[in-house]
């Protein structure tokens, strides 16, 4: 099978309910406390993704049984201290940044050497944004290259409680200081601009000592030594991140709806949503419920006829990271300029998305105006493609394989997207939706 497709059709008119797969950060946190639990934990609808398997692989070589069937995963969780650390151990995040900056949380009491690696996209990110505050606990790191992997950790066992102000809006930074403050005697105390908080609703849920005090645009949380966890068993919900991409190829086709059933709509993760909704496009929740501590809802998604430029607010920022790609499409058809700044993160990401999403967008024939960390767009509201697209070598970064296939379905052309094996890393069913939506 060719690892590339091509597609030369805009896709017409639909009205279809679809199920997205699991969310993949509350797959990979999971399956991390579950590792720690005392019990036999399971769960259903987890995201049997790249990233996830990499979580699983890990576990399992700190020595914790785990056995999987289709999409239900049990983890025998031998309790705080169920790790082996054994010597010369090397843990691989593949391609997981979550994975990869959680996990170093959790062995930060390992007394012996562990190596951490990656694949060519995780290696070039930074690490030292978790390895310094982490060594504040007592741990130490030594690096082969300047900021990435691969790493080596050496714990402490009598780690020192720290205090930690979190200024990126980083989920990933936040929550494997949380692991390590777990880990800990005595208070750690977090400052951190907001963002995703599945770890702390994990935590409230699982009763955890753990206190948040949530500010306009800080939480703080003050985290305890933890003894036990109970057995979590869970169903993953839906994730956001993927139904986005189905979010925007509605909006940007003519006369179709769909419903995106069982969605986490966890609201730190709602800034796409924000987003699409300021741009004018028709998207409402039904059938809300609340699922251990998570807020679930089917999400209804309408063509929109008219879609309205944006001076994108900062402060939506971390709520939308993982969207951005797919909502500069929108911006590329809207009526007016769009304007969204502060962007630095969006390259720290698989790839650095944001001069990808400048490259995409010229090449479809979008007029921007860039600098390091912000993209001006000026929309088109008749934008279509005539020409021959070709993409490549793009760190094989899921979200830009996804949006590119969402982009030639919207505006038509002749494009050729490489590696399409990259939607494994998040998103394996992505394509078989597509089919269905062009049925
Ligand atoms: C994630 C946090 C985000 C996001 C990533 C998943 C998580 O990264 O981009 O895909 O599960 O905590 P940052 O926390 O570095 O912004």
């Amino acid at each position: 099978m060719p690892n590339f497709i091509s597609i030369k059709k805009k896709i017409k008119k639909f009205n279809k309910n679809i199920f997205v797969d699991g969310d993949k950060s509350l797959s990979i946190r999971w399956v991390l406390f579950s590792s720690l639990a005392t019990g036999v934990s399971e769960a259903k609808n987890l995201l049997m993704s790249e990233d996830v398997l990499a979580a699983i692989d890990v576990i399992k070589k700190l020595g914790i049984k785990i056995k999987k069937k289709d999409n239900s995963l049990k983890v025998y969780g031998k309790g705080m201290d169920g790790y082996k650390y054994k010597k010369n151990l090397t843990l691989n995040a593949k391609n997981s940044g979550t994975l990869g900056r959680l996990i170093l949380g959790l062995v930060i009491d390992s007394p012996k050497r562990i190596k951490l690696i990656g694949d060519k996209s995780l290696s070039k990110r930074d690490f030292k944004r978790v390895t310094l505050p982490l060594s504040n606990f007592g741990a130490k790191f030594k690096f082969k290259k300047r900021n990435g992997l691969p790493l080596i950790i050496k714990g402490n066992e009598n780690l020192k409680p720290i205090n930690y102000n979190e200024t990126r809006g980083s989920a990933q930074c936040k929550s494997s200081i949380i692991f390590a403050g777990m880990r800990t005697n005595g208070r750690t105390l977090i400052k951190a601009k907001k963002s995703r908080n599945h770890t702390e609703l994990l935590c409230k849920y699982l009763k955890l000592p753990i206190k948040i005090k949530n500010k306009k645009n800080f939480d703080l949380i003050e985290v305890n030594k933890i003894k036990k966890i109970k057995k979590l068993n869970y169903r993953i919900p839906s994730d956001i991140s993927s139904a986005a991409f189905f979010i925007v190829l509605t909006a940007l086709s003519n006369n179709s709806k769909m419903i995106i059933k069982k969605v986490n709509i966890n609201p730190s993760r709602l800034g796409i949503v924000t987003i699409l909704k300021k741009m004018g496009v028709n998207i409402i929740f039904k059938n809300k419920t609340k699922y251990k501590g998570e807020a679930i809802a089917d999400i209804v998604v309408k063509s929109s006829k008219k879609i309205k430029s944006i001076n994108c607010p900062t402060n939506l920022n971390s709520g939308a990271i993982d969207e951005f790609l797919i909502i500069f499409l929108v911006a590329a058809k809207a009526n007016g300029v769009s304007y969204f700044k502060r962007l630095s993160e969006l390259n720290q990401k698989e790839s650095p998305r944001l001069i990808w999403a400048s490259k995409i967008l010229r090449k479809i024939g979008v007029k921007i105006i860039t600098t390091k960390d912000s993209i001006k767009i000026f929309g088109n509201p008749k934008l279509k493609i005539n020409k021959k697209i070709i993409i490549k070598n793009f760190l094989k970064d899921h979200r830009i394989f996804m949006c590119c296939t969402i982009a030639a379905l919207s505006f038509g052309g002749n494009w050729i997207i490489h590696d399409k094996d990259s939607i494994k890393t998040s998103f394996p069913s992505f394509l078989k939706i597509i089919s269905y939506l062009r049925r």
